[in-house]
């Protein structure tokens, strides 16, 4: 995230809550950087899901929206209030724009939560290329009066059986590694741990550091599925492979 959304979102943040819960989030914030900063990035095979929707209880509801003005007022307002309005709705501009697709999941025909999936590449550098068939799922929220009861799996569970129907690829998503509600909540859907990894993006180059143990893991993932081919500035598995002597001890 660039310096200034990241000082914008602080003051918001203050403006809202104060100096002392302020001090606290950046506190936690500092913490996770400096000793929790690494991802797992888990993927999908796409091909062996059923591309038929999931099972889905029936308060639960879930929405494809591919502009802002498929979406009405009030969601909007939910979902961009929740943190920082302005730059809420410019990252929601700049992913539509993108070809993103917003999906919205209503408990009882009220807005519960919301994820992304983006087709054959990222919003930001990723890890690695993305190939024309793969899908990225991203920035995924479940209201803190929703959680707890399933709604993220649901969603995500939705999502993968919406695109298999559209790629054959591979889904990918990733966790902060100390988002223990995450990554319980993945462990419901049908992801699978791919190896975990840190990355920097320095004056335009993304440089990606994956955890040793898991290199080779997530090579033999890959070994049967080509990526993309060059020609962006992220960084591929293969050039990762070829580059592991830069690569952190655990
Ligand atoms: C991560 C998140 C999307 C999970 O959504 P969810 O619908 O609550 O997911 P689940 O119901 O599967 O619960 C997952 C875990 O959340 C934790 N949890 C349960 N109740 C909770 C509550 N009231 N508040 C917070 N976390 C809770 C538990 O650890 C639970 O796992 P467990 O059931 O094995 O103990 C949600 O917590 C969230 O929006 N967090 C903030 C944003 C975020 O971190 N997004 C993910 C990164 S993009």
């Amino acid at each position: 995230m660039a310096i200034s959304a990241s000082i914008s979102r602080l003051t918001v943040y203050y403006k809202r809550h104060g100096c002392g819960s302020t001090l606290r989030r950046f506190s936690i914030a500092a913490r996770r950087t400096l000793f929790s900063s690494r991802m797992v990035l888990f993927y999908c095979d796409l091909s062996t899901l059923s591309s038929s929707t999931s099972e889905m209880p029936s308060r639960l509801k879930v929405e494809r929206h591919r502009s802002q003005a498929d979406i009405s007022p009030q969601d909007l307002q939910e979902i961009t209030s929740f943190w920082n309005p302005d730059l809420a709705r410019r990252n929601i501009n700049h992913r539509f724009e993108l070809g993103a697709s917003l999906w919205l999941i209503k408990f009882e025909d009220k807005l519960a939560g919301y994820g992304w999936t983006l087709r054959g590449r990222t919003v930001e550098p990723h890890y690695f290329r993305l190939g024309q068939d793969d899908v990225h799922l991203f920035d995924f929220h479940v209201f803190p009066q929703y959680r707890g009861r399933g709604l993220n799996p649901h969603l995500v569970n939705h999502i993968l059986r919406g695109v298999a129907a559209e790629c054959q690829r591979r889904a990918f998503i990733e966790a902060a590694e100390w988002n223990q509600a995450q990554l319980a909540s993945l462990r419901r859907t049908p992801f699978r741990r791919l190896s975990s990894a840190r990355k920097f993006t320095i004056f335009d180059h993304t440089i990606v550091c994956w955890a040793r143990d898991e290199a080779m893991e997530q090579k033999n993932a890959f070994k049967n599925a080509p990526l993309a081919a060059a020609g962006s500035k992220q960084t591929s598995i293969t050039d990762q492979q070829e580059s592991l002597q830069s690569t952190e001890a655990q």
